[in-house]
């Protein structure tokens, strides 16, 4: 299988030759990862249930970890679901990997869409299926949001959407989402968002793929799916705490299927994971944080303030240049657009021009790292 080296890897390339400037501290801001300590009541939980190693976990995982996650759902997205209808899985790489896997094994010729710029592992599993792939491009002409060709559509398989979305920050509304549950019907391909950076949001909460099922009238979730995550929400992508969820007759075929990949999740890591999704209180500080950092980006930057994300998505006159600059004069390093993307059917790669700057320091640290980069941007 031919895997395109991962962004963080490209960009090693590209800095390999450069030594930074080292009258700064170094910053990196490439990461999606949150720079905070994992919560200390989710820690302790961690530790207090380290005797549980001593046994096998289940692939299912403990009804305390299920009943946590329902919870959550029903708390944060209005909508229930019954232990049939939700899955917890190893974080969410492995889900974005191995369901293309499960759900187009039989499939001859299978047809994936997903968003553009993207999350690598959609690309990964495109692979790994030898589905064709088309690239639903996001781009400041659509205003970040996929465009829809019902043509194109109805030869899909499986459509990813990635909303809340990394890298653009776009979000999709209600209305928005549910007009793609309905197509997803018309044209019966499964619908899976991802929505790992649901809880990161700036002030109004975004909605989720399961509440536009039931706006539509699709109330069993049919052909729809969504997958989110521990990671970002409680700064723990160490924990490796997900979930899928939505349609019960495609979850219960990839359970069987999940039985055999063998990534059940350590028992004292559940019972943190449980705590955890089942507390919003440190979620809501992780929020503040994100908040004020991209406020500091405004005021430093100019930059608008995302409703979602803790990424800023800037536009740049070369970003290989740019990135290579920064990194040389000011010891910052970002990660080039089109490192995140590729060129599409039409010869356009919609990544080009563009840098990612994850703000997930502290305010002191993104402040000193942004002034850095409003220097190298003036030059
Ligand atoms: C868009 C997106 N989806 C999924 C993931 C996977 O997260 P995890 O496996 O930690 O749940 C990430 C991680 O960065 C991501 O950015």
């Amino acid at each position: 299988m031919n895997f395109e080296p991962y962004p963080f890897e490209k960009l090693n390339n590209l800095l390999q030759n450069i030594i930074p400037n080292k009258n700064y501290e170094a910053s990196v801001l490439t990461i999606g990862e949150p720079q905070f300590e994992t919560p200390e009541f989710i820690q302790k939980a961690l530790s207090d249930n380290a005797s549980l190693l001593k046994k096998y976990p289940k692939t299912g995982g403990e009804v305390n970890l299920r009943e946590a996650m329902r919870a959550f759902v029903q708390k944060r997205f209005h909508t229930k679901l019954s232990d049939a209808q939700i899955i917890p899985t190893f974080g969410t790489r492995e889900v974005l990997f191995n369901f293309p896997q499960f759900l187009l094994f039989d499939k001859e010729n299978s047809v994936m869409a997903y968003t553009n710029p993207f999350y690598q592992i959609y690309e990964g599993a495109a692979l790994a299926t030898r589905s064709k792939v088309i690239h639903l491009n996001l781009n400041a002409k659509n205003n970040f949001k996929p465009e829809i060709d019902e043509n194109e559509l109805a030869k899909c398989d499986l459509v990813i959407l990635n909303f809340p979305n990394n890298p653009t920050t776009a979000t999709l509304s209600l209305e928005e989402l549910s007009e793609w549950v309905y197509l997803a019907l018309k044209h019966d391909f499964v619908l899976l968002n991802d929505e790992c950076y649901s809880e990161i949001y700036t002030d109004e909460p975004t909605p989720s793929l399961l509440e536009a099922a039931v706006h539509a009238g699709n109330a069993s979730f049919k052909n729809c799916l969504v997958i989110n995550s521990i990671s970002k929400r409680s700064s723990a992508p160490g924990l490796r705490s997900g979930f899928i969820a939505g349609d019960e007759q495609i979850l219960r075929e990839y359970m069987k299927y999940r039985t055999y990949v063998g990534c059940a999740s350590p028992l004292p890591l559940q019972s943190a994971a449980a705590l955890a999704w089942n507390d919003e209180e440190h979620v809501a500080n992780s929020r503040k944080i994100y908040k004020a950092n991209f406020e500091i980006a405004q005021e430093i930057l100019g930059t608008d303030i995302p409703d979602a994300t803790f990424y800023l998505w800037i536009k740049v006159q070369d970003a290989l240049e740019f990135t290579k600059k920064l990194y040389e004069k000011y010891n910052v390093k970002v990660l080039p657009g089109e490192f995140l993307a590729r060129e599409n059917a039409s010869g356009e790669n919609p990544g080009i021009g563009y840098i990612r700057i994850a703000l997930v320091e502290t305010q002191d640290k993104t402040r000193d790292a942004l002034q850095r980069v409003k220097e190298c941007l003036g030059e």
